[in-house]
């Protein structure tokens, strides 16, 4: 009895109860009525009368140790079950995922997009890798013009008829060659210069180049959309301005400023303390143009502007140096959170 009773307490001390049912299984060889424990009761009449007080003392613990091991691993696995049980309560409030936010860029060119939507322009792109013909001499560009030298383009080594487009006036070419008018477009994108960097230029940007073509357009519809333009993207108080200037493809050809609302035109590093931001060039598309893409320059007149992105975006979002819309940190961009 004694050697059974010794065996058995080794045994309580190695067994393992990983699950339910050994858990069951633990409590049918020990605990129940003909459990090993029971046995035990069973035979105590046959021990001797002078041991029965040690030997019955002896049982008992062997049954509180039973029992205590019992109810230790149960709690365990009943705790365990009200975990997994909160984990999957589905009546929580949920982590909302963390969604990010629209780069500047990406929201003030939809909304470019959007504003010459509203008045009839759809969108055309081009390819970045593009040959001189579209981004040239399709343009006006005469053959020694200065924009090809090295110091501005950058030209694709292995075939240096092609380059990456330094504007995308260069799509304004390939609608031309490819729709009849009219025609009403708009061609945002990124274009590349051999420029340094600085708070101001980039070698990489955005433009947004427009085009229109039909019978009869003037310079005075340039000017009302481009005001149009101005007061939707900056608000009705907006002032333009357009000054004479000179590019290859538009004659006659003119930059257009917004009134400057960093420093509301006091004048600021940004604006050059002009109180003036020169955010495009435009014009009325060159007859040679119309010519060299196929449009019976008889006929049609058109006008064409480009804008940049990142000019407009700093001036929406009031932004002092551009290249806090390259160098991705997150302190910038997450001010953009929940913007549409
Ligand atoms: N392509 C010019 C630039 O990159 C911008 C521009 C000026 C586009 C006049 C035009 C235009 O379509 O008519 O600076």
């Amino acid at each position: 009895m004694k050697e059974k009773i010794e065996s058995l307490r080794k045994h309580l001390h190695e067994v393992k109860i990983e699950s339910a049912e050994q858990l069951e299984a633990y409590r049918l060889e020990y605990l129940s009525k003909k459990g090993k424990i029971q046995e035990l009761f069973g035979e105590f009449k046959n021990v001797a009368a002078e041991e029965k007080p040690l030997v019955g003392q002896w049982v008992n613990q062997l049954k509180n140790q039973a029992q205590e091991l019992f109810d230790r691993v149960k709690d365990e696995f009943s705790n365990q079950n009200d975990q997994s049980e909160k984990k999957e309560d589905l009546s929580r409030p949920a982590f909302l995922p963390y969604q990010g936010a629209r780069h500047p860029i990406s929201l003030v060119r939809k909304e470019i997009i959007d504003i010459f939507n509203r008045i009839g322009f759809v969108i055309s792109e081009g390819p970045e890798v593009e040959d001189d013909f579209h981004v040239f001499t399709a343009l006006n560009f005469p053959p020694e013009h200065p924009a090809r030298d090295m110091q501005d383009t950058f030209f694709i080594e292995k075939n240096p008829d092609f380059v990456l487009r330094t504007h995308t006036s260069s799509v304004q070419a390939r609608v031309m060659q490819s729709q009849k008018p009219p025609i009403r477009t708009i061609s945002p994108g990124r274009v590349f210069r051999n420029e340094a960097i600085s708070a101001r230029a980039h070698c990489i940007f955005h433009q947004v180049e427009g085009l229109y073509i039909d019978k009869n357009v003037s310079f005075a519809d340039l000017k009302q959309t481009l005001l149009y333009f101005a007061q939707e993207m900056f608000g009705k108080d907006t002032q333009i301005r357009l000054r004479p200037s000179y590019f290859p493809f538009t004659e006659p050809s003119a930059e257009m400023d917004v009134s400057c609302n960093i420093c509301g035109g006091k004048g600021c590093n940004v604006c050059k303390y002009t109180g003036w931001l020169e955010i495009l060039g435009c014009g009325m598309v060159d007859p040679n143009v119309l010519t060299n893409c196929g449009i019976d320059a008889e006929n049609y007149t058109g006008f064409a502007f480009g804008m940049g992105v990142e000019r407009i975006a700093m001036l929406k979002y009031q932004v002092k140096d551009l290249r806090l819309f390259f160098e991705n940190d997150k302190r910038f961009l997450n001010q953009f959170i929940g913007a549409y």
